[in-house]
């Protein structure tokens, strides 16, 4: 089997790409353009693996992604391929819409034409809006209505119906996953966890939006991995799975457990405007992929954060790289020759 991996130098992607090469016999393309969010560094340690290969190149340039899939022949296709970033989505809408609309449409397109045998979309917990905090009985079903707050969920509701589109209309093999927060290894120090883990150790200001009472629901990425796998091998197609632990906290929470793993003071919270459309709470209910593909999520959060603390305590090169610009030369370093 062969798969294309879109978005593989991002961080859920290429946590994707590790499992997959470690656990499965599985030949991978990644295809990433490495905008600010890719980092081809993360794929160091299996850049000369058997099965792997990277491509450098973007989902939405339709003659290239022709070419790549007629010259490649992929079996399956997986599509984390994507702007993700909430805030930034609120700044600049129009290349969400690109990346995550047209994009995907590309790729369906392609998948298409070349008899691919399953299409999946690696969907979000965002696109069904948010819950009231005074209502903890509620969670996201699959049947959910789709309603979202911000440019970034409405562009993964907008790819998520397209890509449904598909499989009615033209009877494409699709399945589409919607996850809670992800955290783990790898994770762009934009997003929360990491910002904060980053930010801290440098002692700088934590900054938590409005009254950091928001709930999120979340999972260990490598939980979030194997379930897309679960999806593709054992799922029904034409099915959405949602994917989630029920392991809820407030932002507040979250931000008090890494400092106090990390002897910071809680002195460095600092109170900010909210975001504009701030959801309230997600909370998935995983029923579904229990029930039918028997997924449960392995990794506690108690254990889930000490691994994600210890990973970027171990690897600051990693991110300080990040934060300094500097590894966006990386490519030019290893390949500007060619
Ligand atoms: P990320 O921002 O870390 O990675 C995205 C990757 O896509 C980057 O490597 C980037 O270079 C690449 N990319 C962007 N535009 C591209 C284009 N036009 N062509 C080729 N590559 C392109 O994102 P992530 O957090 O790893 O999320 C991956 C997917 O999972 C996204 O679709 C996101 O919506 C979804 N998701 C994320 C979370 C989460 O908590 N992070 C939760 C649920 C679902
Ligand atoms: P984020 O990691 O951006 O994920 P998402 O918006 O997709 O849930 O944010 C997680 C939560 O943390 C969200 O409620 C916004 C909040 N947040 C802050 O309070 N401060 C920050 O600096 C960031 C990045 C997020």
């Amino acid at each position: 089997m062969k798969y294309l991996v879109t978005g593989g130098a991002g961080f859920i992607g290429s946590n994707y790409v590790f499992y997959l090469l470690d656990s499965k016999e599985i030949d991978v393309v990644c295809l990433d353009n490495l905008t600010y969010a890719g980092n081809l560094s993360t794929l160091k340690d299996v850049m000369d693996h058997p099965r792997f290969k990277f491509v450098k190149g973007d989902i939405t340039d339709r003659e290239f992604i022709n070419k790549l899939f007629e010259d490649e022949k992929f079996d399956v296709v997986v599509n984390f391929a994507a702007e993700s970033h909430v805030d930034r989505s609120i700044d600049n809408p129009a290349i969400f819409l690109e990346t995550n609309v047209m994009g995907t449409q590309i790729l369906l397109d392609a998948a298409l034409k070349h008899d691919i045998k399953r299409y999946h979309q690696v969907s979000t917990d965002e696109v069904y809006g948010d819950l009231p905090l005074d209502r903890p009985d509620l969670f996201f079903t699959e049947d959910t209505p789709l309603r979202t707050s911000s440019p970034y969920s409405s562009s993964k509701a907008g790819s998520d119906l397209l890509v449904q589109s598909y499989y009615k209309t033209y009877g494409l093999p699709i399945t589409i996953s919607r996850c809670s927060n992800n955290y783990g290894p790898y994770q762009f120090p934009e997003k929360l966890i990491p910002l904060i883990i980053s930010r801290a150790l440098a002692d700088e200001k934590l900054p938590i939006y409005g009254t950091g009472e928001n709930v999120r629901d979340w999972l260990y990425v490598t939980d979030h991995c194997k379930a897309i796998q679960l999806i593709i091998e054992n799922g029904t197609v034409g099915d959405v799975y949602n994917i989630g632990g029920h392991n809820e906290f407030s932002n507040l929470d979250v931000v008090k457990i890494i400092l106090e793993r990390l002897h910071k003071p809680e002195s460095l919270i600092t109170y900010v405007s909210d975001r504009k459309g701030h959801d309230m709470r997600y909370a998935i209910d995983p029923e579904k992929i229990h029930r039918e593909l028997g997924w449960l999520p392995e990794t506690p959060f108690a254990e889930g954060i000490n691994l994600t603390i210890d990973w970027y305590l171990n690897n600051k090169e990693w991110w300080e790289e990040i934060l300094s610009g500097e590894y966006q030369n990386y490519y030019e370093k290893m390949y500007g020759q060619e």
